[in-house]
């Protein structure tokens, strides 16, 4: 049986140097909405029916005009090259495999070039604004020419929350001897991922972003980089910059408030995902699932709308669609997968959710993935 997402985090945690394991499954400051995510997808409950008919389960729905299997797609996650050897690339062959999008973060290994050549299938892109608009330009044309359908902006990232752990776990601290120390003894006490990633995964710089951008000391650079990067003057005019070099769906990432959602319409988004960063930027605000129904609100049905944040199963992906968006990204989950067992891991994963996902519509009589709304809920 393919294994939950519980399991494969407690195999990422014994397989992946602190620093990385840390990195995925931290937030910022207390926690406290990277906890939230969780408990309050947790807290709602499905409403059990009995004696239905479920001879035919449907759960492929269609997305931006991109057919998918279930109504998932794999969240932007940083870094994941360095959790398994070229590890974009090993889950957007998973993501293929399984028939769901994958979505290429800006701050990933494996360049965009790479993933789309390596799966065999094009990726969603997700844009973070920074102030080189040369930079930005360029992206959205590497991603223009590799077929990508949908450009995802990130917009909650003008600057990042403090993540704790990074800065004790020797992912961004402590500096110097002391950091590098920690660095070379987690790698030595991981030798499988020492040997198949650290040493035979290179090169482990950003692909999409050249070196003369982000200067030749390239990971370590990462911090300072979105310090002295990122564009604090964005607004949603920026937008129509977007839309002039970009033809295909926008979807912007990063709302939790209605006022920003009306905003994001007006500014001609395609789509919104309601996302805190998994709880890795403003800590306290609320989870994704508490923040849906208002937006759900607000947009009316007039694009779709996904949500992100907590969702570790099948159940979970039914929470969010009874609660009325059309999707969901799932980032940490995929992030352990793939750490747990490399591309095989993302698929077990994808396996996991869609067999959790067969009994939660199973037993609350919901045939059509499509048609799921609040009349799920025990409310
Ligand atoms: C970047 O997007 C991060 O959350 O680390």
């Amino acid at each position: 049986m393919a294994r939950p997402v519980s399991e494969l985090r407690a195999a990422a945690r014994r397989r992946l140097p602190r620093l990385l394991f840390d990195y995925i499954d931290g937030g910022s400051y207390d926690e406290i909405t990277l906890r939230r995510n969780v408990d309050d997808l947790k807290a709602i409950a499905l409403r059990q029916r009995v004696m239905t008919d479920i001879s035919g389960l449907s759960m492929a729905t269609t997305l931006f005009g991109q057919e998918m299997s279930m109504p998932l797609a794999l969240a932007p996650v940083g870094f994941a090259g360095m959790y398994a050897r070229r590890g974009e690339v090993q889950a957007a062959r998973a993501a293929q495999a399984a028939q769901v999008p994958f979505c290429l973060s800006t701050l990933s290994i494996c360049g965009l070039e790479e993933v789309v050549g390596g799966s065999g299938a094009p990726v969603w892109f997700q844009l973070y604004m920074v102030r080189d608009r040369g930079f930005c330009k360029n992206l959205i044309e590497r991603a223009k020419a590799a077929g990508c359908p949908v450009l995802l902006l990130t917009v909650d990232l003008p600057i990042a929350g403090a993540r704790y752990r990074d800065l004790r776990s020797g992912m961004s601290g402590p500096t110097g001897m002391k950091g590098a120390c920690m660095r070379a003894w987690q790698g030595a006490t991981h030798p499988r991922w020492l040997w198949n990633v650290q040493l035979r995964g290179g090169p482990h710089r950003f692909g999409n972003i050249p070196p003369e951008v982000i200067g030749e000391a390239g990971l370590g650079a990462f911090a300072g980089w979105i310090k002295n990067n990122f564009d604090p003057t964005v607004t949603w005019k920026d937008l129509e910059w977007v839309r002039s070099h970009w033809d295909g769906p926008i979807v912007i990432k990063g709302l939790l408030d209605p006022v920003d959602a009306r905003d994001a319409l007006a500014a001609g988004a395609d789509g919104i995902v309601v996302s805190n960063h998994g709880g890795r930027q403003l800590d306290g605000v609320l989870s994704g699932i508490a923040a849906l129904p208002a937006i759900l609100d607000e947009v009316g049905g007039r694009v779709p709308v996904l949500m992100d944040g907590g969702v570790r199963s099948g159940l979970d992906v039914l929470r969010v669609l009874a609660t009325g968006a059309q999707g969901c990204l799932v980032g940490k989950a995929w992030a352990y997968a793939l750490g747990a067992g490399g591309g095989q891991g993302v698929s077990e994963m994808l396996a996991t959710f869609k067999a959790e996902l067969e009994v939660a519509m199973s037993l609350t009589g919901c045939t059509d993935l499509n048609k799921a709304g609040r009349d799920l809920l025990a409310l």
